[in-house]
């Protein structure tokens, strides 16, 4: 019921009648009264005035899943929305989500996460408010051995989302940092619920910092505010997020990944550059020459031998 009347409210940029709402709505005055004064204490300012009805002067920075949805054109992504004030993470959120059934396209946003991870055991900074932690439920026909081209697609979608909302742009460091300026913005992390040769499921997590302050930031990293010094709604930016990947994602299901590894390449920061490889199981130098159609890294060592990455972190020697 609220995100009805939020949406009566929006779209209207004066007062709309409490009669109006109520009648349109089918509830009671004091019904419309309570639910007005639950909106407030979500942070909207709901300006009253007698005889004129209600007017919505602004909304909070909040990732509501009524926020999210208000305006959302895509099919699936992003519709069904699971919102915390704060979790530990929400990649387990997303995991139990996909296990319990959640159906394509579920998000799991947090306004904060306690224990945010990152790629190989490492933490994700995710101070209340600041940023956006979404982990996406997705259910692809790919065999396991081609997800990881999900991460790609996703780091594009935001990479193309930034531009539109905040027209900057960001680069992506093979094969999930999201970059701007030489230093972190994002980075993606993509989990695997599958059998040998069946995917059940993935969860793609995201970690975006938005309006993070220089000083609540991890060395070498940035944000959007930081970096042009104005800040972004993160749920206008989120919901384009959860358009493009859907553009993207559709494509791929239908024609393959051909046409995300092109868009990856425009936004690749790593092709064409010397890079270290760094893995357990391997140290490798050479040149990063291209991304295979299932995502890996295509890399020329110094023998003239290309060989194939699919997993580790990786250097920028130059
Ligand atoms: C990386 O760069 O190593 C990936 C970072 C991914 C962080 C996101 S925040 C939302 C989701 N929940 C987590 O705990 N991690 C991912």
């Amino acid at each position: 019921m609220q995100e009805k009347i939020l949406a009566r409210l929006k779209n209207n940029q004066g007062f709309v009648s409490g009669e109006e709402i109520s009648g349109s709505l089918k509830i009671s005055r004091q019904a419309l009264w309570k639910h007005i004064q639950d909106l407030k204490d979500a942070g909207y300012d709901i300006i009253a005035v007698p005889h004129l009805g209600y007017r919505l002067a602004s909304s909070p920075d909040r990732l509501y899943p009524y926020e999210l949805r208000y305006g959302l054109d895509t099919g699936y992504i992003g519709k069904n929305i699971l919102y915390l004030e704060s979790v530990a993470s929400t990649m387990d959120a997303a995991l139990q989500a996909g296990i319990d059934g959640a159906s394509e396209g579920t998000a799991v946003v947090a306004e904060a996460q306690t224990k945010g991870r990152g790629r190989l055991g490492r933490q994700w900074s995710s101070p209340k408010y600041k940023g956006i932690y979404m982990s996406l439920i997705l259910r692809p026909d790919l065999p396991p051995l081609y997800t990881p081209v999900l991460t790609l697609l996703v780091a594009v979608g935001v990479c193309r989302a930034i531009k539109e909302v905040a027209g900057l742009d960001a680069k992506i460091k093979w094969p999930n940092d999201i970059f701007l300026n030489n230093k972190k913005l994002g980075g993606i992390l993509t989990e695997l619920n599958a059998e040998m040769d069946i995917t059940r499921f993935v969860v793609a997590g995201l970690g975006l910092n938005v309006n993070n302050d220089g000083k609540s930031l991890p060395p070498g990293a940035t944000s959007l505010y930081e970096h042009s010094g104005a800040h972004v709604s993160r749920a206008e930016l989120l919901r384009e997020i959860f358009r493009k990947i859907e553009e993207d994602y559709g494509r791929l299901q239908r024609s393959g990944s051909a046409d995300v590894i092109d868009q990856w390449r425009a936004y690749s920061t790593t092709l064409g550059r010397r890079v270290r490889i760094v893995s357990s199981q391997q140290h490798l130098e050479g040149e990063a020459v291209d991304v295979d159609l299932d995502g890996a890294l295509l890399l020329r060592l110094d023998s003239g031998v290309h060989t194939k990455i699919t997993s580790g972190d990786i250097v920028h020697c130059r």
